[in-house]
């Protein structure tokens, strides 16, 4: 293997250019000529490529985004879409792809590499903690941090005020964020999707709360959960329990941007090296993952397709230290 190529898609993650930076200086280090695909799968279909030299990654570890940019490409999960890629990548030379993302940027990968032939692994760049296979995923550290800062700050404004906050923090179909957040951030409930939301125990807590001359509250609502997001959780709450003015608030892509923690930047350096690496071995259709701090590989399909399970012990535990 001669040349390699990396990409970022999907929702971008904090610590992707750090796993942009690695990729690009391990396959140098391995002496591979390395491209940058710009704009994820719709510049794969276009043809939108970068020679990266080793300066072309400097300065970047720090910073949040992607240096490559990202997409969701709808073109790509089409026939014609996906065979246009092929031919671009096939033209330029390129014998193994790094594709850095989440569930949909492995599905992708999955069928590109099974119909090209071009072997593809991939390291787990999500805020969301969604993929199977790893304990952690790129970004999601960073995120957790934006929003225990974030709801620190409202609950500075909801104790001077004495009111009850909803907070909506991302997480289409995961409740990672809203729970270790939540936990983190000392918040009385957490809504997530993995579980379901009962409105009348709801309140009955926050009646019990109430009685006990408690004079804020905070509850985190992952945008997933199944009676709907911090707004509609509102109006449903309000309607039968008024006792506390409330607010709104959606933290909403904030969640996304900002200088990567030192903990995502260590985890995007290995699993970019590992990822590389692994492709350079023969392996294809593989995702890095960091499983007890020990680097572990995981089929793509298995590694967006298997649940992860989530500790709901945390909801019992931050009900109890809430009180
Ligand atoms: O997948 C990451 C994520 O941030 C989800 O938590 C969120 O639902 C989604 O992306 C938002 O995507 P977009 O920026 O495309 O609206």
């Amino acid at each position: 293997m001669k040349k390699i190529a990396v990409l970022t898609s999907g929702g971008d993650a904090p610590g992707m250019n750090a796993c942009i930076r690695a990729v690009v200086r391990t396959g140098i280090f391995h002496g591979l000529e390395v491209i940058g695909v710009r704009r994820g799968y719709e510049g794969l279909i276009e043809g939108d490529f970068l020679p990266m030299d080793s300066h072309s990654v400097s300065n970047i570890i720090q910073r949040g985004g992607t240096i490559l940019k990202t997409s969701r490409s709808s073109r790509f999960m089409l026939d014609e879409g996906l065979r246009q890629a092929i031919i671009m990548a096939q033209r330029a030379g390129i014998e193994g792809f790094v594709m850095i993302g989440g569930d949909g940027t492995f599905k992708g990968a999955n069928e590109f590499s099974k119909l090209s032939g071009i072997p593809c692994t991939g390291a787990p760049g999500t805020i969301d903690n969604d993929l199977f296979g790893t304990d952690y995923t790129i970004g999601y550290d960073t995120a957790l941090n934006t929003v225990i800062s974030a709801v620190d700050k409202i609950r500075d404004t909801a104790a001077s005020h004495s009111r009850l906050f909803f907070i909506e923090v991302m997480g289409r179909d995961a409740g990672f964020i809203a729970l270790y957040g939540g936990v983190g951030a000392g918040a009385e409930e957490i809504l997530i999707p993995e579980t379901s939301t009962d409105i009348t125990q709801l309140i009955r807590r926050l009646d019990e709360g109430w009685k006990r001359h408690k004079s804020s509250v905070i509850i985190i609502i992952a945008e997933g959960d199944k009676e709907g997001g911090a707004f509609e959780v509102a109006r449903k709450v309000k309607e039968r329990f008024d006792h506390y003015d409330t607010r709104v608030t959606v933290i909403g892509h904030m969640q996304r941007g900002g200088s990567p923690t030192c903990f995502d930047r260590v985890l995007a350096s290995r699993l970019g090296v590992a990822a590389t690496e692994a492709l350079l071995q023969g392996n294809k259709n593989v995702a890095a993952g960091l499983v007890n701090n020990q680097i572990a590989f995981t089929p793509f399909e298995k590694a967006r397709k298997h649940k992860v399970d989530i500790n709901e012990d945390l909801i019992r535990i931050s009900r109890m230290l809430s009180t």
